[in-house]
């Protein structure tokens, strides 16, 4: 449940501003968090995000088969610490002759939706891509899918339709000082933000417990 206490003197779309969004690249101790996070995501969304109609255990499986060695799961929390968006950077194999590829899946829960977090996650992935010598950057999504459009085209993707379906490619130029200096800052905004929420969260904790009021559940 979202923290009421702690977020009522606070606005309420954090990121509205144009600051640096805070992304953190996730390790495998967040497996638990990435699967809250998806669960949420309703029917719609969810086959926005996989391309068809995806029950629980079908988001169960794809999350135990997440690889974090192989592949990258970026992260942005609430004020909660709660897992508000995510990307996935699945390494796709190489292929002889081929440009290194890599495919880009993303999802905002609403609450944080309109607020610059899934381009925040876009462009982190395309950093980190360019940083791992990756040349072309991969979208698969639905053509109807309006905001994901949007988003890729923004980001100077080509996109081609058919069949109901779009792919977003976006050529990307080799690493420089400037984006490693850029994903470098970025990881540690990401890692001092994060300790920042802990923090509230453990003094808002602390003073309920002083003032006798009762935890909400989770
Ligand atoms: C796609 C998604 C990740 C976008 O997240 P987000 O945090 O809202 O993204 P942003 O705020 O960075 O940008 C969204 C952009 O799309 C625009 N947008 C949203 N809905 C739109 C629509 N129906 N038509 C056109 N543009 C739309 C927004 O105005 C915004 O553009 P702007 O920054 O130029 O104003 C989110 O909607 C989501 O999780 N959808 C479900 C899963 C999904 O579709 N994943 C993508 C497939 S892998």
């Amino acid at each position: 449940m979202h923290n009421k206490l702690a977020n009522s003197h606070l606005p309420t779309k954090p990121y509205t501003a144009g600051q640096a969004v805070p992304v953190r690249e996730l390790h495998a101790g967040y497996r638990q968090e990435v699967l809250n996070h998806l669960l949420q995501l309703d029917e719609d969304d969810r086959r926005l995000r996989f391309g068809t109609h995806t029950p629980d255990e079908v988001i169960e499986r794809y999350v135990e088969g997440l690889d974090f060695n192989r592949d990258v799961v970026f992260g942005i929390f609430d004020l909660d610490l709660k897992l508000i968006g995510m990307a996935h950077l699945a390494y796709l194999p190489a292929l002889k002759g081929r440009a290194r590829s890599a495919e880009f899946g993303v999802s905002v829960l609403p609450e944080g939706r309109a607020q610059g977090l899934g381009a925040a996650l876009l462009q982190r992935a395309a950093v980190h891509s360019r940083n791992t010598r990756i040349e072309t950057l991969y979208v698969h999504c639905l053509a109807n899918n309006k905001a994901m459009m949007h988003l890729a085209q923004k980001a100077g993707m080509r996109v081609e339709y058919a069949y109901g379906d779009a792919d977003a490619y976006l050529k990307l130029p080799p690493a420089n000082p400037a984006t490693i200096v850029q994903e470098a800052a970025n990881e540690q905004w990401a890692d001092l933000d994060y300790a920042l929420k802990a923090n509230l969260k453990r003094s808002n904790q602390a003073w309920w417990w002083f003032l006798g009021r009762p935890m909400l559940a989770r």
